[in-house]
């Protein structure tokens, strides 16, 4: 791939604002200052990228995959409406990139959310068809007993929804504290199969989501990861 390519694939600039950054002597790659933009650049070879001085995070490319640790009061759109937007936690060259959130969590949900630009990735992961399990750790408003486990696990009625959900399991850790696992990602699933059990959510954190959780993630911060594909 040539370095005028490769910069526009980091979501650095158009074609014209990366052909004058290079014209400028402002892009160095590995430490070494490239004025070409046919020069050859090897992706998997790139340790460093500085713009104008500045060292850039590098993209895995074609693909990446993110995992953020997502902080209250941040919405999962490119176009939020009430608090800033999670892309907002990123780089601004990687928010350029095609980057889309695989499955949302609400404004006030915390935890794990996957960032791609993989569409097939995201499609695996949120599609119901393919049961991948995500875990909450839910706070309760009401003290609880395993009637609640129980009914959740037995499944229950949403409102404006004809079947019901049910949970892959659910267990008490607290009398107000429930660890919920669920494989699908309705819309306010977890808040709804609460309510629906006579309960109510008020704190919601994502523990896990498949294979990953946010253990070694400060909230607000990210990594990229890398999945078994
Ligand atoms: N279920 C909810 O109700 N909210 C979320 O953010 C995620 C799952």
């Amino acid at each position: 791939m040539d370095l005028l390519k490769y910069l526009q694939a980091q979501g650095i600039g158009s074609r014209k604002e990366c052909t004058a950054l290079i014209k400028n002597g402002l892009i160095s790659v590995n430490g070494t200052v490239l004025h070409d933009g046919k020069t050859d650049i090897v992706p998997e070879q790139v340790r460093s990228l500085h713009i104008d001085g500045e060292e850039a995070v590098v993209i895995p490319l074609p693909y990446y995959y993110i995992l953020l640790n997502k902080p209250e009061n941040y919405e999962t759109s490119h176009k939020p409406r009430d608090y800033p937007s999670v892309f907002s936690l990123l780089p601004d060259h990687l928010r350029a990139t095609d980057i889309q959130a695989v499955g949302r969590l609400d404004a006030d949900t915390t935890g794990v959310l996957l960032l791609t630009n993989d569409g097939r990735f995201n499609h695996r992961m949120t599609s119901p068809k393919h049961k991948v399990e995500k875990r909450y750790r839910v706070r309760l408003k009401h003290d609880a007993d395993e009637t609640l486990c129980r009914t959740l696990e037995n499944g229950v009625l949403l409102h404006d929804e004809g079947e019901t959900v049910a949970a892959v399991s659910a267990e008490l850790v607290g009398s107000r504290t429930l660890l919920l696992t669920i494989c699908e990602g309705k819309y306010h699933q977890v808040k709804r199969m609460v309510a629906a059990a006579g309960n109510r959510v008020e704190g919601l954190h994502r523990e896990r989501f498949g294979d990953w959780d946010t253990q070694d993630l400060q909230s607000g911060e990210w990594r990229f990861v890398y999945p078994e594909q």
